[in-house]
């Protein structure tokens, strides 16, 4: 994203019919701004318009985790609607730490949490409060 100068990325990963991703693909939605433009709104509005795009792309919804411990994440994924799954450890194929799961639905019929596909990890457990 631009406000004049840049801002931030946003990538969307999919694979085309299914909304699984490959176990080392711990989501579908990566982004970053830039130190100096945190904090003014930026990620919370690219992930907004990122959303048509993947409902667009046929996924009935995306999933996106995020750091335990980074709020700032966790935000702008609740800003856009993101209910969480759970929390679970990272693969060991990355560094040793817990994760949050979110889903954020993008199609609105009564039963889209099921719809087109299965969830690319239904046994994950549920976060501890
Ligand atoms: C996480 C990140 C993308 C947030 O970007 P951002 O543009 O600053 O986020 P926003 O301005 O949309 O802020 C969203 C919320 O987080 C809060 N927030 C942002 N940075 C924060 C920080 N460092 N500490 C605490 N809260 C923070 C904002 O105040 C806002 O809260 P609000 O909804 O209560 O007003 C940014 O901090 C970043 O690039 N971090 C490094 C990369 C990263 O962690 N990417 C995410 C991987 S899942």
């Amino acid at each position: 994203m631009w406000d004049g100068g840049f801002c931030d990325s946003i990538n969307l990963r999919w694979q085309p019919g299914t909304a699984a991703l490959p176990w080392y693909c711990l989501g579908h939605v990566g982004y970053a701004v830039v130190p100096w433009k945190q904090r003014l709104g930026h990620a919370t509005q690219a992930l907004a318009q990122l959303l048509p795009r993947a409902r667009a792309q046929g996924l009935p919804w995306i999933e996106i985790t995020a750091d335990a411990g980074n709020l700032a994440s966790q935000k702008v994924i609740l800003a856009n609607g993101g209910v969480l799954l759970g929390e679970m450890d990272k693969p060991a194929a990355f560094q040793p730490g817990r994760l949050r799961r979110y889903r954020i639905v993008l199609q609105c019929s009564a039963d889209s949490s099921t719809a087109g596909v299965e969830s690319s990890r239904p046994t994950m457990a549920r976060a501890k409060k």
